[in-house]
């Protein structure tokens, strides 16, 4: 089930939580990053069992776009439809905020990495199109690609079409 959490510090809790069960993703210094831009985010996590299982959170840019900050699911839970689930939710909030675009950073495929390349897969079959990739934004091993979306013309494709719900 995924639900909205409103509470910083529980925000935190769980970006910390998944983000360093996925280290082929994110080294330490990331997490701590994604931690503290987790707070006053709209925040959405799956949760089972009483475990968070995946969350993401947006960062706002203006009343026009917003952008995927940091998302994740942990290992055994993936390929089970709880990204879907998780940006179908991101979707909504964008249609009720009449928000039009949103955006995600990510590793360019320009620098081979096998676990970035699930990530633009992932993002890819989600209705993101890159756009551009700026080589200078993080550092030099890590070229990033900006990709987007138009979210009233994929958010049909990207409702959650199985599993978990
Ligand atoms: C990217 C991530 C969030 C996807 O979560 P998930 O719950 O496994 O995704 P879903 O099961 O909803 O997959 C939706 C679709 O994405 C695509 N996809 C997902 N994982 C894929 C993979 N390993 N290979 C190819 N396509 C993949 C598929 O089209 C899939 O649909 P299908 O299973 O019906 O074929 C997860 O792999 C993850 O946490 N990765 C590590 C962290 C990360 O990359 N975060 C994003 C960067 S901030």
């Amino acid at each position: 089930m995924v639900i909205e959490i409103t509470q910083d510090e529980i925000k935190q809790n769980i970006t910390k939580d998944v983000l360093s069960k996925l280290p082929q993703w994110f080294g330490a210094d990331s997490v701590n990053i994604y931690v503290r831009q987790s707070v006053d985010s709209p925040f959405f996590t799956y949760m089972d069992k009483g475990q968070y299982i995946g969350f993401v959170f947006l960062k706002l840019h203006n009343s026009y776009s917003a952008e995927i900050c940091a998302m994740g699911v942990v290992e055994n839970y993936r390929r089970n439809g709880i990204g879907r689930a998780l940006m179908a939710k991101c979707l909504d909030y964008c249609i009720e905020h009449n928000i039009e675009y949103l955006q995600v950073k990510t590793l360019d495929s320009s620098f081979p990495d096998y676990y970035y390349n699930i990530t633009r897969d992932f993002y890819t079959a989600m209705g993101f199109r890159p756009l551009e990739c700026i080589p200078t934004l993080w550092d030099e091993e890590s070229p990033c690609l900006i990709m987007i979306m138009h979210v009233a013309s994929q958010i049909q494709k990207v409702l959650p079409k199985s599993k978990c719900f």
